[in-house]
């Protein structure tokens, strides 16, 4: 049996057995040629394989192993960072468009198969596109959601503009949420990107703008008058409610506000500082997505 003649299905066990043996980088060729022979079926199963085998992840093994055990009991199995589905429609499965710009901006986030969270963001975007005003995302690290979205909605050519707010240089030391301190320095700290870096990601799209400062402080000297969308991932509690003391009441009737790390046990201090400030507004409260995201659209 030589490479030429293997099947699709072939071609991914072995990589399988090279995932459990520690080869990542040859598992991640394999699949790759598997997924060029596979037939759509078969495709997402692969694909599922590959966001593993090329995901910068100290976990993707493990994983691995997950996601074989869920294939026995279930089809449609889909594992990421913190999510495993299976026996679900995937919305995103015969979206070859969309799997190839998650492949392609993957790279840009050390975790891996985004796509349901990926998939929420685009729906929020969408959402927002009718709605009066512009979109704001508070922490942009490499760019990975925002390029992901803008790409794959051609937002170049949309009448909205899009803010983009990061330090650049990691959370402030005295906004670091306890607990969760030391994981955030090592993987979004000052070095691991840099704003000149991210400019250049965006520039094809005349109406993003990159700003470099610190939340809340920098809203004050550039921030749009109405929002329709607000992408909340700052890491960190202090920050976050003081963007929404800032923000909230710019945003529209309709506006979306997603919250990237709401229910993930990591970002608690978030969770609960988030839940109090919509409670004592009298406002419903955020809606917890299983992606570890929350969702809110404000009605009036
Ligand atoms: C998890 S990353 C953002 C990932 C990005 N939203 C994505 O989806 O690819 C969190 C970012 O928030 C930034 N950040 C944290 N606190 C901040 C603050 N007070 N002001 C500005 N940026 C901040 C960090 O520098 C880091 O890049």
């Amino acid at each position: 049996m030589t490479i030429k003649d293997t099947s699709a299905m072939h071609l991914m066990h072995m990589g399988d057995g090279l995932m459990r043996a520690g080869d990542i980088p040859t598992a991640a060729n394999l699949y790759l040629v598997a997924l060029r022979r596979a037939t759509p079926r078969q495709r997402q199963t692969i694909l599922v394989r590959l966001g593993l085998a090329t995901a910068n992840h100290r976990r993707r093994v493990q994983l691995h192993d997950i996601l074989q055990s869920l294939e026995a009991i279930g089809q449609n199995v889909f594992i990421g960072e913190g999510l495993a589905t299976w026996q679900k429609t995937l919305p995103f499965l015969d979206d070859d468009r969309f799997n190839a710009l998650a492949g392609k901006h993957a790279h840009l986030l050390p975790l891996a198969n985004w796509h349901w969270n990926l998939q929420t963001v685009l729906w929020a975007v969408k959402q927002g596109r009718a709605v009066e005003g512009d979109f704001v995302e508070l922490g942009v690290f490499k760019g990975h959601t925002t390029i992901f979205v803008a790409e794959y909605l051609e937002f170049a050519g949309w009448d909205k503009r899009w803010f983009l707010y990061d330090t650049f240089e990691g959370i402030p030391d005295d906004q670091l949420d306890p607990g969760w301190a030391a994981s955030n320095k090592a993987t979004y700290g000052a070095g691991t990107f840099s704003f000149e870096e991210v400019q250049e990601r965006f520039a094809a799209f005349p109406n993003i703008q990159v700003i470099k400062g610190r939340v809340p402080e920098v809203l004050g000297e550039v921030s749009p008058e109405r929002i329709a969308f607000l992408h909340v991932d700052l890491n960190n509690s202090t920050a976050e409610i003081a963007a929404l003391d800032a923000l909230y009441d710019r945003i529209s009737p309709g506006g979306v506000i997603v919250f990237d790390d709401y229910c993930w046990l990591s970002a608690k201090a978030q969770h609960d500082a988030e839940n109090r400030w919509f409670a004592d507004r009298g406002l419903q409260q955020i809606l917890a997505l299983p992606t570890g995201q929350g969702l809110f659209i404000k009605t009036a």
